[in-house]
């Protein structure tokens, strides 16, 4: 059965939009979008608990219509952060997280008044603490608690890097001993004393993001003995931690129509370990949210023979849509009103300058001929967020559907868009 949180737009639909508005253009569906945010809301009790990843898919439109829920969000940059705002996420209800960040990053989420501000680094630990401790600190909280109507200390997390390999891709494993992200467990209670020292800064929260797209919550399980260990031994002589960040994560399964990693299995194993205790989860979901509920519509320009199969040269390309490109994602790639046809033999390619530009291998659509319609699917998260203008390719256009009606929440970039603001001289 097809998921509530998939994207549901019948191909008459897509076909008008894709007349419209023109190919490649991503479209979202608003109601599984709806439906991706139920899926974390059910079995948590408090939903600013959770955290939606922002850098998944960050268009207005879409954490606008995810704010409704009641969740918050998790911003990696002072770009995501603006657009969280922008959306109408209340400042408090935001997690600037533990991505490497520069001493500005730090000001921005300090001066915006963020609820949480994880740190990853000693770099970014004496930030935290010459920013809001020293000369500037007053005016920077000053504006803080003017933003937000807050004012207390600054809530902070330390990222930690558990040494775990969660079995995801290797460009997206995060937590391993060799990352880059996070303190090693033995270097956190230095700086947890460090931020207790402070009267501006209270740390409360352990933080963890073991990587991206992992297939259940075995991981998880053993991230948690790694941090309640931590957590232990920091509440002896320190503020206790009050709070456990487990990050993102939850994949989706790309090759099928359902079958998905459940939320509430990995809510349930983790709140069962925190039983007993003081401490809270919080969660940081990005794909498990977002990514079902959007489709990527490209139009095919030509077949060509390749290898004794055929390609499909498409309109859209990896500057459009990355993940194949970078990581071998395969995602179901159907044609619009037709059906997959024949052997898994047919390779779907771009249109740029690249032999390694493939949108995806070994589909089955012996039936596609020129200008048909392909709806590249599962693609709400990471998509056009790593959209480049590699050619100079305008990029897409996006649509968001909601029931009957649709409209464009990004037209396409126009060619003027690409040098605007380029001098000559
Ligand atoms: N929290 C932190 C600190 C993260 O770094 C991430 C993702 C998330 C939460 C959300 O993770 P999710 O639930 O979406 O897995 N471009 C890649 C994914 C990179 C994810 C990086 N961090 C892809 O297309 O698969």
């Amino acid at each position: 059965m097809i998921p509530a949180h998939a994207a549901s737009v019948s191909s008459d639909t897509l076909r008008a939009i894709a007349a419209e508005v023109g190919t490649p253009v991503y479209v979202y569906d608003a109601r599984a979008i709806d439906a991706g945010a139920a899926r974390w809301t059910g079995c948590v009790a408090d939903p600013a608990r959770i955290c939606f990843a922002a850098k998944a898919n960050s268009n207005l439109a879409v954490l606008a219509r995810l704010e409704r829920h009641g969740i918050g969000l998790e911003v990696a940059t002072p770009g995501e952060l603006g657009r969280g705002l922008a959306a109408g996420f209340a400042a408090p209800r935001i997690v600037l997280g533990g991505v490497p960040k520069s001493d500005a990053a730090v000001e921005a989420g300090l001066r915006a008044g963020v609820g949480l501000l994880v740190l990853q680094s000693e770099r970014e630990v004496e930030a935290a603490l010459r920013l809001a401790d020293g000369a500037a600190a007053g005016a920077v909280r000053a504006d803080a608690a003017g933003a937000d109507g807050a004012d207390g200390p600054l809530q902070v997390g330390i990222r930690v890097r558990p040494g775990i390999r969660a079995g995801a891709h290797p460009s997206l494993e995060t937590g391993r001993e060799d990352a880059k992200f996070g303190f090693p467990p033995d270097g956190v209670e230095d700086a947890w004393r460090a931020l207790a020292a402070s009267r501006r800064i209270r740390p409360t929260t352990l933080a963890v993001h073991l990587g991206s797209g992992l297939p259940d919550a075995g991981p998880y399980e053993r991230a948690l003995d790694v941090i309640l260990g931590l957590a232990d031994r920091i509440g002896r002589d320190g503020p206790p931690v009050a709070e456990i960040d487990i990050g993102g994560g939850l994949g989706i399964a790309y090759d099928r129509a359902d079958g998905d990693p459940e939320p509430a299995d990995l809510v349930a194993r983790v709140e069962r370990r925190l039983a007993g205790s003081e401490m809270v989860a919080r969660y940081e979901p990005g794909r498990s949210v977002v990514a079902r509920a959007g489709v990527l519509l490209t139009r095919v320009l030509y077949r060509r023979e390749r290898d004794g199969a055929p390609a499909l040269v498409c309109d859209a390309g990896y500057t459009d849509f990355a993940r194949y490109a970078l990581y071998g994602g395969q995602h179901r790639v159907l044609p619009v009103g037709g059906r997959e046809e024949g052997e898994p033999t047919v390779e779907v390619l771009g249109p740029t300058c690249e032999s390694g530009d493939v949108l995806g291998t070994a589909r089955r659509l012996h039936g596609v001929r020129a200008d048909d319609l392909l709806a590249m699917r599962d693609a709400g998260a990471y998509g056009f967020v790593m959209a480049s203008n590699y050619n100079s390719r305008p990029r897409p256009a996006e649509v968001l559907v909601d029931g009957d009606g649709w409209r464009v929440v990004r037209p396409r970039e126009r060619l003027e868009d690409l040098w605007r603001h380029e001098t000559v001289a």
